[in-house]
């Protein structure tokens, strides 16, 4: 998988692939990330990329220019599945929206900053706009980043126990069972005796039915 990720701060995208699991996904070879900075792409001396709203109002927008620019820098050297413009009021991102995207080659990840890019970039070049939560960010930065790590960690090869991905809270609709490691004791705390018995069939049984009673507790919204 590709993802180019187009930002006007494009710093604060870095470190999220610099460590752990996307790092050595990276490495492996399963996906390949690129950060483009817009101000590359901007036109003129002064490396714009915003200006005022027309109509008036507070707050700056992303210049049409600059990110047809971009865009079409990309899509002329590969074909696109996907252009994400992250923004508050796109769909909201969940497992499932996660596990589609992981199907894809190629995608590109537009940030929005200030007020939002200029509607007439939604209206033609972006295909698909997503949430990362009802709040509301300084930037899509940060839901860029999670977008490609929720989407990254699913891809084969990517986490080291093949199953551990298809084991994830949401998977299923059911939020993820208790885990628990060493010490079997402390402070008088103790792991549940049957997770230590090596009955693998009641082990599984006595997951599935922690996984439904936290469900059921936590989200029940998810059982409806
Ligand atoms: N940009 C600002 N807020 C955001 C959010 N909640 N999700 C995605 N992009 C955003």
């Amino acid at each position: 998988m590709r993802i180019d990720i187009i930002s006007v701060v494009p710093d604060i995208l870095k470190s999220p692939f610099e460590a752990s699991i996307l790092k050595r996904a990276i490495e492996k070879g399963v996906v390949e990330v690129h950060i483009h900075n817009l101000r590359d792409y901007s036109l003129g001396n002064y490396k714009q990329v915003d200006d005022y709203q027309f109509g008036g109002g507070a707050g700056m927008v992303l210049m049409i220019e600059p990110i047809d620019k971009c865009i079409r820098d990309l899509k002329s050297e590969r074909d696109y599945d996907e252009i994400i413009y992250l923004t508050p009021d796109g769909q909201r991102l969940d497992q499932k929206m996660s596990n589609s995207l992981s199907l894809l080659k190629n995608i590109i990840i537009l940030c929005g900053h200030y007020k939002g890019v200029d509607q007439r970039v939604r209206d033609t070049l972006i295909t698909k706009e997503i949430s990362i939560g009802d709040y509301v960010l300084s930037g899509g930065e940060l839901g860029a980043a999670v977008l490609a790590d929720a989407v990254i960690r699913l891809l084969p090869g990517v986490l080291n126990d093949e199953t551990s991905a298809l084991t994830d809270t949401f998977q299923d609709d059911l939020l993820a069972p208790p885990v628990y490691t060493r010490p079997r004791e402390y402070k008088g705390l103790e792991v549940p005796e049957v997770l230590l018995g090596g009955n693998f069939k009641a082990i599984e049984e006595w997951r599935e039915e922690q996984a439904y009673l936290r469900t059921k507790k936590l989200r029940p919204d998810l059982l409806e």
